[in-house]
């Protein structure tokens, strides 16, 4: 009886895109919290991290608006504008979480320079990216992605 089948073919549909909902959310959380945090941070504007798959977005509008305006030399900008922001999948090897998690919040310099974007997020998105920066140690891809954007 028609009904009968189609309630049947429904619940079949149903059950279907029960388990494909179920591996979609299997497959985010497999994903570590912190590249997710990267993408929504609009790290990866300036930064790439080649061990994790993740490319600079190149994107002309908005440009501006990513760099703090409270501060470091202005007038330096233009000369500053033009360095390439470093590939991180070796960032681990470098810094550690205290240092990243200061340096993120421009409390922390590199070499007298504070980084150029202040982290918008929440402490807890702050901890998840740092915890998961600290675990990138892969020299030659960082080297390979920064030699490849000379
Ligand atoms: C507007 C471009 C820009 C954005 C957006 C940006 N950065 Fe950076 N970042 C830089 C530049 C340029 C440097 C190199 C140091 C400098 O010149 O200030 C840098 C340096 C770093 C360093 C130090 C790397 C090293 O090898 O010592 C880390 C870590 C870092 N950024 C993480 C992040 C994270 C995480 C985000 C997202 C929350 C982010 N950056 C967003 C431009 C950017």
């Amino acid at each position: 009886m028609n009904v009968a089948r189609g309630v049947t073919i429904s619940l079949c549909l149903a059950a279907a895109m029960v388990v494909l909902a179920t591996a979609a959310t299997r497959a985010a959380a497999a994903d570590p919290d912190g590249t997710k945090i990267f993408q929504d941070q609009k790290c990866a504007k300036c930064h790439s991290v080649q061990t994790a798959g993740i490319a600079v977005v190149e994107s002309k509008e908005g440009e501006a608006e990513e760099a703090d305006d409270e501060g470091e030399g202005e007038a330096a900008a233009g000369t500053e504008e033009k360095k390439n922001p470093p590939d991180l999948s070796a960032v681990g090897t470098k810094h550690d979480d205290k240092f990243l998690t200061k340096y993120l919040n421009k409390r922390e310099a590199i070499e007298g320079k504070k980084h150029k974007k202040r982290f918008k997020g929440k402490k807890e998105e702050l901890d998840a990216l740092v915890g998961w920066l600290v675990t990138l140690k892969d020299e030659a891809a960082a080297k390979a992605a920064d030699a490849a954007r000379k």
